[in-house]
């Protein structure tokens, strides 16, 4: 079965507008967590980055608490971050590139150029009982140097796919190519003995098009939930997700 990994970055990313340097407020993506599993969830997925415009410190504490199914620490290659994974001991740790200027996690890693220090961090993080993924695009090279770092999972960026998307082409136009890059990247990772995540700009519309895409363990999915639980609420709109990803065949 799929599973779900619902990214709660956005919610803090709400309160930090409001309540930025005030130790708390409203809405807390800690109680966001909560519901999320309650609605069936399969994970939480948190980013906390070096600049810490959504997520603080204390949420990924506080999460560690009260997190029931898995929790995934999305995060920079970076010594500080590192430090603080190797403390809270998620169950799995997502490695992303960080850069000041972007909205969200726009490009895959290079796991070509920093294997060295990938593998180091994959190590270290093994060695305290945490897995770990590389969040890389569909790239032959990319996905190779994945399987040298010894990470168990890649998770495929498909933010390229989920703009290329128009719903009235479904997967026949322009999403096409990448949706085939997808495909052999996902093969690649398996072959190679990776297991393969995927996320970014993921939503209830392109998602059955991604079905396409084999050997999918868990999807990341933040923004369209998160959209989606204004108009109706976080419950039924991870009940809603989980219905859409009933059609995924694997
Ligand atoms: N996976 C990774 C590695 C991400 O960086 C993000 C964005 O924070 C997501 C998944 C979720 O993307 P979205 O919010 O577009 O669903």
């Amino acid at each position: 079965m799929l599973k779900l990994g619902v990214n709660i970055d956005h919610v803090a990313t709400v309160r930090e507008a409001r309540y930025r340097g005030v130790g708390h407020g409203e809405p807390d993506p800690v109680a966001a967590a909560r519901l999320c599993e309650a609605a069936g969830c399969h994970g939480i997925t948190a980013h906390l980055r070096e600049d810490r415009r959504h997520i603080q410190d204390r949420d990924v504490w506080k999460l560690r608490e009260v997190v029931r199914t898995r929790l995934n620490l999305e995060m920079a290659n970076a010594p500080e971050i590192i430090e603080i994974a190797l403390r809270l001991k998620p169950e799995i740790v997502c490695l992303v590139p960080e850069r000041r200027l972007e909205v969200t996690t726009e490009g895959g890693l290079d796991v070509v150029a920093a294997e060295k220090a990938l593998t180091e961090t994959r190590k270290r993080m093994n060695d305290a009982g945490v897995e770990v993924s590389l969040f890389i695009a569909p790239d032959t090279n990319q996905i190779a140097a994945a399987a040298r770092t010894g990470s168990q999972f890649i998770e495929l960026h498909t933010g390229k796919f989920a703009e290329e998307f128009q719903p009235a082409e479904g997967g026949n136009g322009r999403a096409r190519t990448e949706l085939q890059r997808l495909v052999a990247g996902a093969q690649q990772a398996h072959s190679l003995g990776l297991k393969v995540n995927a996320g970014h700009g993921l939503n209830y519309i392109n998602l059955a098009t991604l079905y396409q895409v084999p050997h999918l363990v868990e999807l990341n999915i933040g923004h369209s939930i998160v959209s989606r639980a204004v108009y109706v609420g976080m419950e039924t709109a991870v009940q809603e997700m989980l219905a859409a990803m009933q059609g995924y065949r694997g």
